[in-house]
């Protein structure tokens, strides 16, 4: 089984387009110590071939055009991508589906939920029906795709799309079909994709445990990041996102568990981890994590 980071960022990508602060302006300078990241995305083979994307960012032309394996192969219209697997509804996981307009057959996987709220932006039609097939998944069962590869969802606390919410406030946070866990297995072999997730639950933990690999919501290093960088008001957890550190965070929740290869995605612009100098990815990589980046390649 095969991944490719596409993307390690989190929405807004690294350097975000509006952010003068230092992590995007070392970034934006071409500091090694700093490389920039494309926003999220993951795809996934069994047979080196067949592939597939988890979620669909923003930046999925540039990450096509990064990517070899993704390239067509044969004819003078064609494309290695089966599929597009969402984890949930945010721009940064669904925007990069307009990118795969031209009458390409694939087909979206998606909860029913997900695909309700592609079903009411009409700018998706673009992918016409006949052509790119919407296909409702059922939490918990499994399904097959091409190149030996088995799909299950599963819930994981999250909150609606930022452009669904309601108020300025606290959201409430959910576990159902609006942000949900992607496991993809060989049959032998487990990843986990995982780009967003608001708490460590006793359920996830006892899922994710004996993975082979783990690519989990990486977004902020503390929850009051965002805050303390004078850059927002929003904490990790008004954002539906656990943080790396402190005692409620993935590192600690995490650190009991069996996992081959655990490594964090969706990592946001302000989050130190980014920066190879920093004393906090020092901290992540003794911890056991990886920093993902764009173009990393995984073989399991
Ligand atoms: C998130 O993961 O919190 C969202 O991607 C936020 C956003 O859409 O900017
Ligand atoms: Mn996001």
């Amino acid at each position: 089984m095969y991944a490719i980071v596409l993307g390690a960022a989190a929405g807004g990508g690294f350097p975000q387009w509006n952010s003068n602060a230092p992590g995007c302006n070392r970034a934006r300078s071409g500091d090694p110590a700093a490389p920039a990241r494309t926003q999220a995305s993951l795809a996934v083979s069994g047979n080196g071939k067949d592939w597939y994307l988890l979620n669909a960012s923003p930046d999925l032309r540039e990450q096509l055009n990064a990517t070899p394996e993704l390239h067509p192969k044969t004819g003078l219209r064609s494309t290695p991508i089966r599929g597009v697997i969402l984890t949930g509804g945010d721009v940064d996981a669904i925007a990069g589906l307009l990118t795969l307009r031209e009458r390409e057959p694939f087909t979206i996987h998606a909860t029913a939920r997900i695909l309700g709220i592609l079903d009411a932006n009409p700018v998706f039609e673009v992918l016409a029906r006949d052509c790119v097939e919407r296909r409702p998944l059922t939490l918990g069962t499994p399904v097959e795709l091409a190149g030996g590869l088995t799909l299950e969802l599963f819930a994981v606390p999250g909150k609606v799309p930022l452009y669904m919410e309601q108020g300025s406030g606290m959201q409430p946070l959910v576990a159902d079909e609006t942000t949900v866990a992607a496991m993809l297995t060989d049959g032998t072999r487990r990843l986990f994709y995982i780009p967003g997730c608001a708490a460590m639950t006793d359920d996830l933990l006892a899922r994710i445990e004996g993975a082979d690999v783990l690519l989990f919501d990486g977004t902020l290093w503390a929850d009051d990041e965002m805050v303390r960088a004078g850059v927002g008001a929003k904490t990790g957890q008004r954002m539906g996102h656990m943080s790396m550190s402190g005692p409620q965070g993935a590192i600690a929740t995490l650190a009991g568990a069996t996992i081959g290869q655990r490594c964090f995605i969706h990592i946001n612009n302000t989050n130190p981890v980014l920066l190879a100098d920093s004393p906090e990815r020092a901290q992540a990589e003794q911890a056991g994590w990886t920093i993902c980046h764009d173009g990393m390649r995984i073989t399991l």
